[in-house]
């Protein structure tokens, strides 16, 4: 076997669907975090464009999304030429690796998938294959690195858990003790789950119908301050301590937005603000967030305006991607059985 037993090295994997309107709760519960793991970890940021298509996707927008979040990377902070940015239908390993576990996962495990039951909606017989078992090609995706830590929102945790099942079932199946590590889910900071601006109770998603429900990466700064100031409040001031944020949830989406913002904790958000009417908060919130938010928005779209160079990046990072693929997939064929080189 080319890696050793139970000594993975630090590596981090995470990826983003290339389905638009990327938003806040995408910034703020991933992608930064995944800037910040640069220093200390060998990291590789993918394009999860095989995710995307288990929800029927136009083409020509598939590949204009496609380069979008790879520029979001970039202009957030992730280093190309040091890590790996990538998109996953460039390494075909994830698809084979991803058919293998489609035959070691249970059937029990994904019907327990809340994602899938959320996404499926009422009418589950109409959705595709691909959505049941796209918990499966997210292990592959992370699995095939052999990755240690992936950072990931909160919403990620479940599928993240189901990776790990996976793993031990592989390597007990198949007598590899330690093949496969069990990846760690680094769901940090004060923003791990950005709720809607109109509705505290439901996430901020991509496919919310209502424009003012999030911020996007490419908001304008007059997009981002118009978006703050219509956001749904409750009638009381904010509260002086952080128990009293209990049954408000839009007074903990803005404190904690502005916290992951700020780059402070939660409490001291709310010691800030303490008694204070939601107009001061909105105030100060939609000055940071422009000032967070809209140059990275300016960045993605100079790198958007030059398709070819992010295409470059995409195909340099897809060569390297590969290389570090292979090996563990010639494993694996050996592992499972599989005649051929
Ligand atoms: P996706 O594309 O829905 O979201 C990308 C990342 O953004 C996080 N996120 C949020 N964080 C905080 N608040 C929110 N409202 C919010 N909405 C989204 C997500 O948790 C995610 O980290 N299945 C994944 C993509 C994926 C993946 C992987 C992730 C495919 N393979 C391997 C990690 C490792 C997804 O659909 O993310």
């Amino acid at each position: 076997m080319s890696e050793q037993k139970s000594e993975h090295k630090p590596r981090v994997l995470s990826g983003v669907q290339p389905t638009g309107n990327l938003h806040l709760g995408n910034y703020l519960g991933a992608i930064r975090n995944f800037v910040a793991l640069q220093e200390s970890h060998e990291c590789l940021y993918c394009v999860v464009d095989l995710h995307a298509i288990t929800v029927f996707q136009d083409p020509a927008e598939l590949a204009a999304n496609t380069r979008e979040v790879a520029a979001a990377f970039i202009a957030a902070g992730v280093d190309p030429k040091n890590h790996i940015v990538f998109n996953q239908a460039q390494v075909p390993h994830h698809a084979e690796l991803a058919w293998v576990l489609n035959c070691v996962a249970r059937m029990g495990w994904l019907n327990r998938m809340t994602q899938f039951k959320e996404k499926a909606g009422k009418d589950r017989e109409k959705a595709s294959v691909g959505l049941y078992v796209y918990p499966n090609l997210m292990a592959a995706d992370i699995l095939l690195y052999q990755a240690t830590h992936v950072p990931v929102g909160e919403d990620q945790k479940q599928h993240l858990e189901l990776a790990r099942d996976i793993a031990q079932k592989f390597n007990n199946d198949f007598n590899a003790e330690g093949f496969f590590p069990q990846p760690e889910p680094l769901i940090q900071g004060p923003a791990t789950r950005v709720m809607s601006l109109r509705d505290g109770t439901k996430k901020m998603s991509k496919s919310d119908p209502s424009d003012l429900s999030r911020i996007t990466m490419l908001d304008s700064a007059d997009e981002i301050a118009k978006k703050i100031r219509k956001a749904k409040t409750d009638p009381d001031v904010l509260p002086a301590h952080e128990g009293a944020l209990e049954g408000r949830p839009e007074a903990a989406n803005l404190l904690g937005i502005y916290a992951a913002l700020a780059e402070q904790s939660v409490s001291a958000a709310v010691g800030q603000f303490a008694g204070q009417q939601f107009s001061a908060l909105k105030e100060a919130l939609a000055e940071l967030a422009i000032a967070k938010i809209a140059p990275i928005g300016d960045e993605m779209r100079r790198l958007n305006a030059d398709p070819g160079a992010v295409d470059a990046i995409l195909a340099d990072g897809a060569e390297r991607a590969r290389a570090l693929a292979e090996p563990v997939m010639a494993d694996v064929r050996k592992l499972v059985g599989f005649l051929g080189g």
